[in-house]
């Protein structure tokens, strides 16, 4: 009787959590934004969550929750209740670098999410303060080495896209610069423009205007092609430096046990707000990349987060990045 009982209990969950899902979302949606608002996580997030609030009928609200380089704020999004209503943008640094660099991370990015989809590709473009003593990717690199730790790099902690697309350059030309640490690259940008920063690494989105209005420096983009934004920013290729090419992305993710009609509606809303015209020229005028459709799935992202933890994994410990 009582595994009749059992049986008839574990249908009614279901069914209640099948009910209960199909009507989401009743209430708005926290997306929590591991970095300070102004970056090019919480600019991505603000650009797509903008749509998908219309599809969904319901506000997604962003939380910025900065620290550790975006782990902090992933941790308590994957920890948070798997009911939809609180999500996360993640990236290349919370979700393919970190685990290299915390050793005691509270997250496994390929086991503790749900993953919702690639939101945009952020190529890395080397850029400088405009007083830097440089103007071309030769003389920065000569400096670089000549300078040492004098020249100041800045991140957006240990972790973070910034620091590890950091690490990965300083490994490849050799440099040994000192680190700043700042809440976002959005922080950082603004000490770059204030010419009390020397350079980063950073993502497109959030430096192209900048670039455009001539208030920073950019030495080179790291992709095998230019930015159609950037014309006139040469390939780390063109500029003479082989060994660097890297691209960063950000992807929604939701905690492990999201339940899949849930899953489903956030990922049909993320989908639609990338075929969303408006959206696409918002991310595309920064230099984004629109993932295509067999990109933006569940399945492709995991795969993704797979990938991207096993290509970060030995590039961060043969550079000797450790969690500081
Ligand atoms: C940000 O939004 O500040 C960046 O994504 C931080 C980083 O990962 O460099």
């Amino acid at each position: 009787m009582k595994k009749i009982a059992l049986a008839l209990a574990a249908v009614a969950g279901i069914a209640a959590t099948g009910a209960w899902a199909q009507g989401y979302p009743t209430r708005p949606i926290t997306m929590i934004v591991p970095f300070a608002a102004g970056g090019p996580t919480d600019v991505v997030a603000r650009i797509v969550t903008d749509h998908m609030s219309r599809t969904l009928g319901q506000q997604i609200v962003i939380e910025n929750v900065a620290g550790a380089g975006g782990t902090t704020g992933i941790t308590r999004a994957a920890q948070s209740e798997p009911d939809g209503y609180t999500i996360m943008m993640g990236h290349m640094g919370t979700h393919g670098a970190a685990p290299a660099l915390y050793p005691n991370l509270k997250y496994d990015p390929t086991k503790d999410f749900a993953p919702i989809g690639m939101a945009a590709g952020t190529p890395i473009v080397i850029v400088a303060k405009k007083d830097f003593p440089a103007n071309d990717l030769k003389g920065f690199l000569e400096y670089l080495k000549a300078n040492g730790e004098k020249v100041n790099m800045a991140h957006a902690g240990v972790g973070s896209v910034s620091h590890s697309t950091g690490i990965f350059f300083n490994s490849v030309v050799k440099a040994k610069p000192t680190m700043v640490t700042y809440r976002g690259t959005g922080p950082a940008l603004n000490d770059l423009m204030a010419n009390t920063v020397d350079f980063m690494t950073d993502q497109i989105v959030n430096v192209a205007p900048q670039i455009q209005g001539g208030n920073i420096k950019a030495f080179a983009i790291a992709t095998p092609e230019r930015s159609p934004v950037l014309p006139n920013v040469p390939t780390t290729k063109e500029a003479g430096l082989d060994g660097y090419e890297v691209s960063a992305w950000n992807a929604v993710f939701a905690p492990k046990g999201t339940p899949p009609e849930v899953v489903k509606k956030l990922s049909d809303a993320l989908s639609k707000s990338l075929d969303d015209e408006n959206t696409k020229k918002r991310l595309l005028e920064l230099g984004g990349v629109i993932p295509s459709a067999s990109e933006r799935t569940p399945e492709a992202l995991q795969k993704l987060v797979e990938s991207e933890v096993a290509r970060w994994t030995p590039v961060l410990k043969a550079a000797g990045a450790t969690a500081q």
